[in-house]
């Protein structure tokens, strides 16, 4: 049997594309910072609910970011959205994917060496919360992986608010209050968890009012940030400054719209699917959920 050329370039055609279909993924645009830190994610295995961001600083400056995303299912959001780390931290210092950084902050590849993500403290209009860092040399990429894009057998996706700057103010030594179920066990019951109450030198950083309203995600609800100002790197003791202030986090609140029940029902179905990720210039193995 005899094909035609134009026939047999068809079939070559639309072979393809149904692997272009199955294989690669197109990259979803996130946001940019004024900086011009511009994000995308891109599925890496939809089936294990496994996603890669990518950081990618097209400024001219070195710039620190957060991430501030949540997630929709069947179009609807689903989950709040929440600045990277800010949820399981704890669980990420005992497991090897992140670390507190004292001092100004470097590009990413540096901290890399140490095979850790640099977390740090952002004062959200007057209380601390714990982030993910992202510090970008001018013209450098940064990729990492997420798990945990699955809900009752079902992709979820990210969504975006926001991709912001911010901006390097101090190192201080915090004493850090947290939930060890809620922010630890829940997330991996195996692991070992920092102690509910613990002291740890970080830098702090501010963000422009308004950008990020707080951590409204429900594990991170209940912790405290306290910065010990008596150590603050740079600043002597002076009982009239005003960085003599303590200065603690409140309560995180659930925006209206979210049910903590809820949020909780879904992070034990999240949890199940827990699976290892990783920092793709690192080599160090981590696991994290939303
Ligand atoms: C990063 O941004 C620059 C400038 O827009 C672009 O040329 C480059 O392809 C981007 N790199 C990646 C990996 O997206
Ligand atoms: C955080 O501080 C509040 C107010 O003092 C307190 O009620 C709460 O229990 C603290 N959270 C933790 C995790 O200790
Ligand atoms: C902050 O909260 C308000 C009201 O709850 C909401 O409309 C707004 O989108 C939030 N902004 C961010 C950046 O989360």
């Amino acid at each position: 049997m005899k094909y035609s050329l134009a026939f047999l370039s068809v079939i070559l055609c639309l072979s393809i594309a149904s692997a272009q279909a199955k294989c690669t993924y197109i990259e979803e645009y996130c946001g940019t910072s004024p900086s011009g830190v511009v994000v995308h994610w891109k599925w890496v295995n939809e089936a294990e609910g496994l996603i890669e961001w990518t950081f990618n600083n097209t400024g001219s400056s070195q710039a620190s970011v957060i991430l501030n995303r949540g997630a929709t299912y069947n179009g609807v959001p689903l989950v709040p959205p929440y600045v990277f780390a800010a949820a399981y931290f704890p669980a990420y210092l005992y497991d090897g994917l992140a670390q507190y950084f004292y001092g100004k902050p470097v590009p990413l590849r540096n901290y890399q060496a140490e095979y850790d993500l640099p977390i740090g403290m952002l004062d959200v209009d007057g209380h601390y919360w714990t982030v993910f860092v992202f510090t970008l040399a001018p013209g450098q990429v940064f990729r990492m992986e997420e798990g945990g894009y699955i809900y009752e057998g079902s992709n979820i996706f990210p969504y975006c608010q926001n991709v912001d700057d911010i901006t390097y103010e101090g190192s201080a030594v915090f004493t850090i209050q947290y939930h060890k179920n809620e922010q630890c066990h829940q997330f991996d019951s195996t692991q070992p968890c920092p102690p509910e109450n613990f002291d740890v030198g970080s830098a702090y950083y501010s963000i422009k009012k308004g950008l990020v309203n707080s951590t409204n995600f429900w594990p991170s609800a209940g912790d405290n940030f306290t910065m010990n100002v008596c150590l603050e790197e740079g600043h002597g003791y002076k009982e009239s400054s005003p960085s003599m202030m303590m200065r603690k986090a409140n309560r995180a609140t659930l925006t209206t719209d979210v049910d903590r029940l809820h949020m909780s029902n879904i992070n034990r179905a999240v949890r199940s699917l827990v699976r290892p990720s990783k920092v793709s210039t690192g080599g160090k193995r981590v696991t994290r959920i939303l």
